[in-house]
Order: C-alpha cells, then structure tokens, then sequence
C-alpha cells in the first residue's frame, strides 16, 4: 500500500493531536495532588489490566512507564503495586520529571529518569533491568500540559514561539527546522505524518514567505496555513494537520518508537507485559507489525519460536471519549512475553 493510500486518524480536538485532556486526578487522599494543569489518563483501567498490575507474584517486580506525562497511569501503577515492587518512570520532557519528583518524589519505590525512550535499552542495562521489567507502558503523544503552555509552542490556538519540542533542550525547534529545509522536504513531512492533502501548496508559501519575514510564531504559521487554498476539511482548523505533522518531525516520534520495540524483549521478563497507546496510524501500525513479527510461530514454512504471545487490542468506551474527546483516536495493544 502507498503511503498516499494509508488511513491515518488525526485528533482534530481543538486543533490538536493529545492524548489526554485537563482533569482532576482521582487519587484523593493517596497522594500529593498535581499542581495545574493536568492530564487525564486516556484508556487507564484497560492499561492496568494490560500491564496485570494486580496479578499475583511473590517476586517483587519492576514496572516501567516510558510516557510519565503527568503520571495519570504512575500514579495508579504505585497505588496497586505491592511492597518490594517498584515503578521506574520516563519522560524526555524537563517539566514533565520535575512534576514526577515533585509528587512522587519522596517514594522508595518510585524513580524518575529524564530520558527519550528511543534509549530504553541503553538506560534499562545501566539500571540493571533487563529481563526484569513486568509490565512496560508506553501512552504515546504529547501530554495536555504541553499543549496547553503556550511557550512550548505545540498549539496554534495561543501564541508562542514556534518550538514543539517535547525536550527544549533538545535538536531542532520547529522554527529553525522551517527556517532551513526546503519546500520538497517540508511537503513530505506534512504530507507523511499528516496526510495534508495541501502539502506542497503549504510549503511553498512558508519558503516564500520566510524570504520575507522569519516564521516565528505558532499563530502567524497557523494564519499563514489558513491562507493558502486549497481542499479543506470542514471538521477540524487547516492548521491541525500541518502542527501534528511538524510535531512529529521535529520530535522524531515513529524513530524513537521504532528504536523502542527494538528492547522491549530484551527488557521484559518472561510473562512481563508490553501495553501500548497510540494516537496516530502509523505509530499504531509500527505497534501492531512489532507485536505480529515476534508472535509468529511460522515463516516461509519455517517454525519460529514465539518471543511474544498477543494479548488484545482495545479502544476508547464511548463514555471515554464523552468525557474526553482527545481519547478517541486512543488504540492500546497488549502483548505478552513467552514464558519459555
Ligand atoms: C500522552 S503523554 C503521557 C501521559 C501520561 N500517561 C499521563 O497519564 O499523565 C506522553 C508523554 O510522553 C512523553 N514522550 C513522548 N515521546 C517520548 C520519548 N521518545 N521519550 C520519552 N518521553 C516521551 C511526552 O513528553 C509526554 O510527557
């Protein structure tokens, strides 16, 4: 299949893909509420489930959340783990590792690492927890926090410098990208990780226009995007497509997943599970393919043995996506690693 002719969701809540919203964390009375703002967990008790949280062991175990966020899934792993467990979290954004030691940080059992997961493997063997991970999460995308702040640059509903980075310390901002690249690769990426039907007509008024004027701003790009005609959808803001795409680039989203399925097996322990969420079809089919290739039991003709059985796939409850419309483009799949 063309990657012209691939299905993709594109979140089009408020003009951004996210997966989660503001919401009061029901953790009353446990812990440490979350200062403003937050992040609603999407998919929380299915993840739980998935990851077998409250499965019964008398080994202590290792958890290990790669997506902290605002710790919505953390904070409800720690409340079902048991004495002599623990749960490692990542994140590759600062603000996100700052709010995980601000709320969890006085916890024996809880450790937050400022890392891409894209070096899960590297990270996990200088932890000491390969083949000893009992569950990993990973909740895809960027969290409400992130759009949310304007300064971050991930939203053109408010102004702010074009930046997108979920690391700020990190790589390219979006504005030094747009600066730089030319119109052919600026139309690949709107047109790969967006399916913007407008792509190569966007991207040329960016090149015009920064001959002009430097494009620094996340509603001066926005209007820019609004401008140019073109086929349209009537649901969502032209600018919707074109921001998640750039977002994706500039954070090399699909590469630094790709590079995390590539330690998930050498991480989990027999029986450890894998749980993923995705908001976007190409993350999710990454997801499904790495899932598919190390649970097959035949390849031409040959018989393989199996790293990983399939657990299931689910979606969002209506009631969810009621609640909270960013969960709806939400797939989370579940794998299993063989015991022998
Ligand atoms: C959808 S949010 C997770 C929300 C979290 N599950 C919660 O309920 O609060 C995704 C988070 O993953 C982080 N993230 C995305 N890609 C990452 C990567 N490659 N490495 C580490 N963290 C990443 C983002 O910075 C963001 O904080």
């Amino acid at each position: 299949m063309s990657a012209r002719n691939m299905m993709l969701q594109v979140d089009d809540c408020g003009g951004d893909h996210c997966g989660g919203s503001r919401a009061p964390l029901a953790t009353p009375g446990l812990f440490p509420a979350e200062p403003m703002p937050l992040h609603r967990p999407v998919m929380l008790e299915e993840a739980l489930a998935g990851l077998a949280v409250s499965r019964g062991s008398v080994e202590p175990r290792v958890f290990v959340d790669a997506t902290y966020g605002r710790g919505g899934h953390s904070s409800v792993i720690l409340q079902r783990i048991r004495p002599g467990d623990a749960l490692y979290a990542l994140d590759r954004d600062p603000q996100a590792c700052e709010s995980a030691r601000q709320r969890f940080g006085g916890r024996a059992d809880f450790r937050i690492h400022q890392r891409n997961f894209a070096e899960l493997r590297e990270w996990a063997r200088s932890e000491n927890l390969l083949v000893r991970v009992s569950g990993l999460l990973m909740d895809l995308g960027v969290s409400s926090p992130q759009i949310e702040q304007p300064d971050r640059g991930f939203s053109f509903s408010s102004d702010g410098p074009l930046d997108m980075r979920m690391n700020p310390g990190e790589g390219e901002s979006a504005g030094d990208w747009l600066a730089r690249a030319s119109d052919t690769e600026i139309a690949d990426v709107l047109w790969r990780y967006g399916q913007e039907r407008n792509s190569r007509r966007i991207a040329r008024r960016i090149v015009e226009t920064r001959a002009a004027e430097p494009l620094r701003s996340t509603i001066q790009l926005a209007k820019l995007i609004a401008s140019v005609p073109g086929p349209r959808s009537r649901s969502i803001h032209p600018a919707t497509r074109s921001f998640q795409a750039i977002r994706m680039h500039i954070n090399g989203e699909l590469a630094a997943l790709e590079q995390a399925l590539e330690a998930v097996i050498e991480l989990l322990a027999p029986g450890g599970r894998l749980a993923i969420i995705s908001f976007h079809s190409l993350e999710d089919r990454l997801v499904k393919q790495y899932i598919r290739e190390h649970s097959q039991t035949v390849r031409d003709g040959e018989t393989l043995k199996p790293w990983l059985q399939r657990i299931g796939r689910s979606f969002p409850k209506s009631s969810e996506i009621e609640a909270n419309p960013r969960a709806r483009s939400a797939v989370l799949r579940v794998a299993e690693k063989m015991r022998t």
